[in-house]
């Protein structure tokens, strides 16, 4: 009994090597098990556009793209991202570093205050442009309010971030 408990807590020790893209580049990196992808991102890369707020999967601050799904990097242990590719905020941006139509449409909706969810948001709506572009169906504005549910803001009062991801898919839609 002794034996196996000292085996597993080797193992918990462990650094295991992943490899992943991370906004378009390949990195790999040796981490714990238990290393969370919300860590991950901002201390081993030091990306830190992506947000830590609840650490419980309630605020969306913590949004990235995983193979271009949203999720909660707060829950997602990273060892989970072997062989993914992930989104980050700072990879929305296009190479010249001008910035992404979701962003455009965030910064001329005046749907940015003080900034904290701001990422999550862009990541949730890049999220819903991408699922948007492979359905070719339009979202009503009801849909884009359930679509951003997971993505909580203190500021906006909402309005402004929902006309935001409305003009990106308006514009999609043209
Ligand atoms: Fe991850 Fe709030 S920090 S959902
Ligand atoms: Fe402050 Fe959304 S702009 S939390």
């Amino acid at each position: 009994m002794k034996k196996k408990l000292k085996k597993e807590i080797i193992k918990k020790n462990a650094l295991y090597e992943i490899a992943f893209t991370l906004n378009g580049k390949k990195v790999s990196c040796k981490i714990k098990p238990s290393t969370l992808l919300l860590d991950l991102i901002r201390d081993n890369f030091s990306l830190k556009g992506t947000k830590p707020g609840c650490n419980e999967g309630e605020c969306g601050a913590c949004a990235v793209l995983i193979n271009d799904m949203p999720v909660n990097s707060c829950l997602y242990l990273a060892i989970n991202a072997d062989g993914k590719e992930i989104t980050t905020i700072e990879g929305l941006a296009k190479n010249d570093g001008s910035l992404d139509l979701v962003q455009e449409a965030l910064v001329q909706n005046g749907a940015v205050q003080c900034g904290f969810c701001t990422s999550g948001m862009a990541i949730s709506i890049k999220a819903m442009e991408n699922n948007f572009k492979k359905k070719k169906k339009k979202l009503s504005r009801e849909e884009i309010k359930k679509e951003l549910e997971g993505n909580l803001c203190r500021c906006t009062g909402y309005v402004k971030i929902i006309d935001a991801a409305e003009s990106v898919i308006d514009r999609k839609y043209i």
